[in-house]
């Protein structure tokens, strides 16, 4: 068996299990629980049919952080053609919460139909007795059907124009002006790459990148996690934005974001808010180092912020280096999150253990 007895992280290098395996849980969430952190994500097959959920949600646990025991697969693709998650569809980013009122963890992900694409935007629910499964699906839905969100008025929304043509040369503005947000507000608006995130006082928050990928939906969700409830609002219409990874610091929101390249990384972003249905403003490229670096996130896009527990103040980012050619070769890249004049910001640290942080 290879050596899995870590002390530092590495990011982009190969990271082996408890079985001396390649971590494999991309597209990652994480859930600390009675003294363990479990991480879940996307288990991925070897060459391209990796993109497509072959397997399912495989899940992790680990005490420190740095050395991660194999829990086997949390959430298993279906086998029946009947089913919404039969294998071969694509299930992205899962995403595990606790909701103390039904002692429940439950598990939300990104979900697209079987051979349809990205077309059919989805996220999907999945709910387990026990952290690391079976989980049990429930189903996959757009958002918000015939509901209009808290930051956009009914006069808004009456003057939104749909596009016509795709070369319509008003096209930014009328998608800003809520174009696409019309043209599926009856059937429920579009819910691709997204994140949860849990306050302090136990609300949690679907966070969806929505209308083609261009405005991102922030919805409060439901007292047992199980749906979102009609508080929501759009935030950044026109922004184009993925890859969402929201944390608290010192009562503030801050969100991590990628653009829209595929698979291939792009300059993250960075926003922050007083409220999570409040107004995100724009922080600009959270990172540090070359032009290149700053240019693809350090090779990477962004999948969550996981608070180190027991130290303040103590963010690591994480973040995918997809390997489209040969899904399950992906990398985990983890960074501490640096603050400078109190704004986080993320600079390549090759090597780098927990003492970074000094509280
Ligand atoms: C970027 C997203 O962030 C990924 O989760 C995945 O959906 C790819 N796009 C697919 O191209």
């Amino acid at each position: 068996m290879a050596q899995t007895n870590y002390t530092k992280f590495e990011p982009g290098q190969l990271w082996l299990d408890n079985n001396g395996v390649h971590i494999n849980a991309h597209g990652g969430g994480f859930l600390f629980h009675d003294g363990t952190y479990y991480w879940f994500g996307e288990h991925k097959i070897s060459g391209k049919l990796g993109n497509k959920a072959m397997v399912g949600v495989h899940a992790y646990s680990s005490k420190d952080l740095y050395n991660w025991k194999d829990e086997g697969i949390a959430l298993s693709m279906s086998n029946d053609p009947k089913s919404k998650l039969i294998k071969g569809c694509i299930l992205e980013r899962p995403k595990v919460i606790y909701n103390k009122k039904i002692k429940k963890f439950v598990m939300w992900f990104h979900h697209e139909l079987k051979d349809q694409g990205y077309s059919a935007a989805l996220t999907g629910v999945a709910v387990s007795d026990n952290v690391t499964g079976p989980y049990i699906y429930q189903d996959s839905f757009r958002l918000h059907g015939g509901i209009l969100p808290l930051n956009f008025t009914k006069q808004q929304f009456d003057k939104a124009e749909i596009i016509e043509n795709d070369s319509d040369p008003n096209k930014k503005q009328k998608v800003i002006d809520g174009a696409y947000f019309k043209r599926d507000f009856e059937t429920g608006q579009m819910s691709r790459d997204m994140t949860l995130f849990v306050d302090e006082d136990g609300t949690a928050y679907h966070i969806t990148a929505s209308e083609e990928n261009q405005t991102l939906l922030i919805s409060k969700l439901s007292d047992d996690y199980l749906s979102v409830t009609d508080d929501y609002i759009r935030a950044f219409p026109g922004g184009r934005n993925e890859a969402p990874a929201v944390f608290k610091k010192d009562d503030k929101y801050y969100m991590f974001t990628s653009g829209l390249t595929g698979w291939k990384p792009n300059p993250a972003k960075l926003s922050v808010s007083d409220s999570m249905l409040g107004n995100w403003k724009s922080l600009g490229n959270p990172c540090i180092g070359t032009d290149e670096e700053k240019a693809v996130t350090f090779w990477s896009q962004s999948t969550y912020v996981l608070p180190v527990e027991g130290r303040n103040n103590s963010f690591i980012f994480i973040a995918d280096r997809w390997r489209p050619e040969n899904a399950i070769d992906g990398r985990y890249i983890w960074l501490p999150i640096q603050f400078e004049n109190n704004i986080p910001v993320l600079k390549w640290v090759s090597s780098w253990g927990l003492s970074v942080f000094k509280n």
